[in-house]
């Protein structure tokens, strides 16, 4: 039981299965959006990767794979390779356990069992996989970054890995507050690291808040190298109503992108309580990025509809917008426009109940070590498509 972590080992390696009911609901961010959408039926959801044709095939920029092997390998691993860019990245996420009441959980039948390889998972337990995955991912493709939870001080959960830190930040993380709490939770911890950076000099350290259900796959600090001029950097999509996604925030670690990206995100917060309290469960936290962007007069929304990165100023902070495309890919469930995977993809997004693609991939990508990144993205191409029991 090499991977058994805090959790795994209290419900796995110790005989008190029976407690778990009253550990029982898990809440992290990524699932919210989709619990509204799950048809009241399991039966057109899958147990198991269902592989279909790779989208993208012949087009010259995308993945091309023949079956689960990937032609274009444009994710070797690179150990020997230190990237140029010194300065330290941490991840940041934000993702709780709680419990909820006896009466709340008896109609819930989401606790049932789901079996990914050859392990059974709780609802609790599909969490932290998913936690582990995320991490376990980074720790493939940024080695030398740190990770960062932060976290409702009354959850209680353990991981014993290097280089990840928990960090309780105290709010309210109930199932309709967290993603207004999620931004609190930023602005929290970037405050507190301000007041750091004023005690002591030190060296530079950038922070890439995202989702918990995201896998990377590729070194994301050379977004600070590249694009030396932002504070903050968001991702972007052509999509008219929600042309912004707030689960990938990159900031620059000086003292002033510090204080530009909180003095940015206040503002989301102010547009999100003011106007979007109605959506808090949910989307309010995009739905208020987008509104605040656009409100700035000049700003052009057609550039959403071009693929390429690009600048803007918002109220004295540098935004740096970043295609989805790359830095947020998602496997589009169903028929939706799916024109493959580009050859530089850096993070895979597992919405929804995609999460059991994140899961099922790590699995792919540890079962040998020929596997590989490149490879491991034809399975999630080929595997998109489906509906899972996630
Ligand atoms: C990706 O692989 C295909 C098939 O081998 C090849 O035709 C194409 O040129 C490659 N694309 C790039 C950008 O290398
Ligand atoms: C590995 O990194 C080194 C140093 O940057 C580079 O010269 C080399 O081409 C890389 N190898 C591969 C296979 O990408
Ligand atoms: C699952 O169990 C089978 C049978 O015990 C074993 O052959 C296989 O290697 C296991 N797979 C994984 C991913 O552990
Ligand atoms: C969760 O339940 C456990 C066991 O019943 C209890 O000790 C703990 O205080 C509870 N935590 C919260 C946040 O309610
Ligand atoms: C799979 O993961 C285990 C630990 O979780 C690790 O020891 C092993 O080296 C990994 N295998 C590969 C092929 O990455």
């Amino acid at each position: 039981m090499k991977s058994c972590n805090g959790w795994r080992r209290l419900v796995i390696c110790l005989p008190i299965i029976f407690f778990l009911p009253y550990l029982f609901s898990v809440l992290d961010l990524h699932q919210i959006s989709n619990i509204e959408k799950l048809p009241k039926k399991h039966s057109n959801k899958f147990d198991h990767l269902v592989l279909g044709p790779a989208a993208g095939q012949g087009l010259h920029d995308r993945l091309q794979c023949q079956g689960l092997k990937a032609l274009n390998k444009t994710h070797l691993p690179n150990m020997s390779h230190t990237p140029d860019y010194k300065d330290t990245v941490s991840m940041v996420t934000v993702f709780t356990v709680y419990n909820t009441s006896v009466s709340a959980r008896a109609n819930d039948r989401s606790n049932e069992m789901v079996t990914v390889g050859n392990t059974s998972y709780s609802k609790t337990e599909r969490s932290m996989a998913v936690l582990n995955a995320f991490i376990n991912f980074i720790q493939v493709s940024m080695p030398l970054s740190n990770i960062i939870i932060l976290t409702d001080p009354a959850s209680e959960f353990k991981i014993n890995k290097n280089r990840v830190t928990v960090v309780p930040i105290k709010g309210e993380y109930s199932r309709d507050k967290l993603m207004l709490q999620r931004i609190k939770s930023y602005i929290a911890f970037l405050d507190a690291r301000l007041i750091e950076l004023s005690r002591r000099h030190e060296q530079i350290h950038h922070y890439i808040f995202t989702d918990s259900d995201i896998a990377v796959v590729a070194d994301l600090g050379q977004i600070f190298y590249n694009y030396p001029k932002f504070h903050l950097a968001v991702t972007f999509r052509n999509n008219k109503d929600q042309p912004l996604n707030s689960g990938f925030i990159a900031v620059r670690g000086t003292p002033d992108g510090i204080l530009r990206a909180k003095v940015f995100l206040q503002e989301v917060l102010k547009v999100y309580s003011s106007k979007y309290m109605k959506a808090s469960r949910m989307l309010g936290d995009q739905l208020a990025l987008a509104w605040l962007v656009k409100s700035h007069l000049s700003f052009d929304a057609k550039r959403f509809a071009r693929p390429n990165s690009f600048l803007y100023d918002i109220g004295g902070t540098s935004v740096l917008f970043l295609p989805c495309a790359v830095y947020n890919w998602t496997p589009p469930e169903g028929a939706g426009q799916f024109h493959g995977m580009p050859l530089d993809v850096k993070v895979v997004h597992f919405k929804g109940s995609r999460k059991r693609m994140m899961l099922e991939s790590w699995n792919f990508y540890n079962s040998s070590a020929s596997a590989g990144i490149s490879n491991m993205l034809c399975l999630i191409l080929m595997s998109g498509r489906t509906k899972y029991d996630f």
